[in-house]
């Protein structure tokens, strides 16, 4: 039985105050929720708050990149592995589309990113998902093989797995409002959990795959209860406490 897991990916947002508010109105309200896993993801500047404000909680926390370099080095404007680490991250967030898109990152440089994080010590959350185009085009499902297999491909990528989460986020509902129906999402997992059991059936009965994309509290509940969703990796509504720890509620088993 897989464990669910909540995942907070705050973006490009917050102020020292605000994340400070945030963190203590979910550390206070997570205490009393069992059966599921959390972390938030904050800015890389925000990460030292969180390393304060959660030791000793229920909630983990970690970064929402890396750099695909293990350093240290002159590599002006990164942040390794180590010094995520070294604030505590357990998880990292690698391939998110928007890294995918508006930065120019490759397949390959994913795949790189990802083995480099979970060889030394954290736990990547792979995030695959496909553009509207790519959807209305019928090819959803060669777009995630294609992601995979730039994992595949990359030496130590089948083994990284073991120690891993993914996170399917179709583009086209990513901030927009628009969810993917639970039926459409449950397809996609479906997939992706069938395409890792080609590789390792064992690491694809233990992987989560979590979902991604415009999940609220008000459809958590009938998203998590897909048999091969595992949980959610939340934006929008991770910026505030309750709507949070809700969506948390909804993944407790
Ligand atoms: P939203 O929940 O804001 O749609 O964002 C999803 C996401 O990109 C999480 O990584």
């Amino acid at each position: 039985m897989r464990r669910s897991f909540v995942a907070g990916n705050w973006k490009m947002n917050g102020t020292s105050d605000s994340v400070q508010t945030l963190l203590s109105g979910i550390k206070s309200g997570a205490g009393a929720i069992e059966g599921v896993d959390i972390a938030v993801c904050p800015a890389f500047v925000h990460i030292g708050l969180a390393a304060q404000a959660l030791a000793g909680s229920n909630v983990a926390w970690g970064g929402q990149n890396l750099c695909d370099e293990a350093g240290p080095g002159a590599f002006t404007g990164e942040v390794s592995v180590g010094m995520l680490l070294d604030l505590g991250c357990r998880y990292v967030i690698v391939g998110h589309s928007e890294r995918r898109t508006l930065y120019g990152e490759s397949d390959e440089l994913v795949a790189a990113k990802f083995v480099l994080a979970e060889q030394t010590g954290l736990t990547p959350i792979l995030c695959v998902g496909e553009l509207l185009e790519e959807r209305e085009a019928g090819v959803t499902e060669e777009v995630i093989d294609r992601q995979l297999n730039a994992v595949f491909a990359q030496e130590g990528g089948l083994a990284a797995l073991n120690n891993a989460v993914i996170a399917y986020e179709p583009v086209w509902a990513i901030g927009t409002g628009l969810t993917a129906t639970p039926e459409q999402a449950q397809a996609v997992h479906a997939f992706i959990r069938e395409r890792l059991a080609d590789r390792n059936e064992t690491m694809a009965a233990g992987i989560r795959i979590l979902y991604g994309g415009s999940v609220k509290s008000s459809n958590a509940g009938e998203i998590f209860a897909q048999p091969d969703i595992d949980g959610g990796l939340i934006g929008g509504a991770s910026l505030q406490a309750d709507e949070f720890l809700k969506i948390c509620e909804a993944g407790a088993v």
